[in-house]
């Protein structure tokens, strides 16, 4: 039940959005960002916290990280007039570093949360998020009421919302927490564990990467994607949403997500 109000609030929120977007764009005037009305850490720079095992949003090509949450920080940050700076980090460390001020923006497929409201600011949403299941090609698990129903042991990437919604369904016993969701599926495929639930892309990504997987038709969560401000800076959060606002309305967003998450059929 809980499930089912989550998506519902999930596309409800994404419907608004939409609806807010497409309201903005008539009424629009065109303002450029403000340049000199915010300040970053450090002057001339935007640093960003990421956690770079995360394809298609941000993963390593050789030395450097690469990936849709990279590319979009690195169109705003050029809007901005601003040098990206990229720390590779433990996931559940971003929301506090963005609060205590060790990073200008944590953009990590970061899902908006009630709960990181409290503690950070986040922008306009770029894209949208799906947890899902990913199970062994032969497993009994079929859908996810059989999942929270049965005593089945459950990986997720630590501090992610994966792992927050699966503790409140099926309590900390059945939680095996990894920092990264590579390491969760490798679990899956040694039988460590029954299943892992993770954003949509990724586990598409982990599922090609590794024989024998699969992910359930059905969905657990739909979420909205965004990059956390800090609460003191909105200047910033209002810079970089101009920015996003700009970079969506000439096609470059969709550009980038549309690179690395060909349109299906
Ligand atoms: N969308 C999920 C969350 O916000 C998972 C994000 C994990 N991101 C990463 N770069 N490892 O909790």
């Amino acid at each position: 039940m809980k499930t089912l109000k989550r998506i519902v609030a999930g596309i409800l929120s994404t419907a608004l959005l939409l609806g807010m977007t497409s309201c903005a764009t008539t009424k629009q005037t065109e303002a450029p960002a403000d340049a000199a009305a915010f300040t970053t850490i450090e002057s001339g720079k935007l640093i960003m916290a990421t956690n770079a095992f995360f394809p298609p949003y941000e993963f390593y090509e050789g030395e450097k990280i690469v990936g849709i949450d990279v590319e979009i920080a690195s169109a705003v940050a050029e809007k901005l007039g601003l040098e990206l700076v990229i720390e590779d980090v433990e996931f559940d460390s971003i929301i506090a570093g963005v609060q205590s001020g060790k990073y200008d923006i944590g953009c990590a497929g970061m899902t908006v949360t009630e709960d990181r409201l409290k503690s950070v600011n986040f922008s306009t949403p770029y894209a949208t998020g799906i947890q899902s299941i990913i199970v062994a090609e032969d497993s009994e698990i079929k859908d996810i009421d059989a999942l929270l129903g049965g005593d089945y042991k459950v990986g997720v990437q630590s501090g992610t919302t994966g792992d927050i919604y699966m503790t409140d369904d099926i309590g900390e016993d059945r939680i095996e927490r990894f920092s990264k969701g590579n390491d969760a599926v490798l679990a899956l495929t040694s039988g460590k564990i029954a299943a892992v639930v993770i954003d949509n892309e990724p586990a598409k990504a982990f599922v090609a990467a590794n024989a024998g997987l699969k992910i359930l038709d059905t969905p657990y969560t739909v979420e909205d994607y965004a990059m956390a401000i800090n609460k003191d800076n909105v200047a910033l959060k209002d810079a970089i949403n101009q920015a996003l606002k700009e970079l969506t309305d000439d096609g470059t967003i969709a550009a980038i997500v549309n690179k690395y998450i060909p349109a299906e059929g």
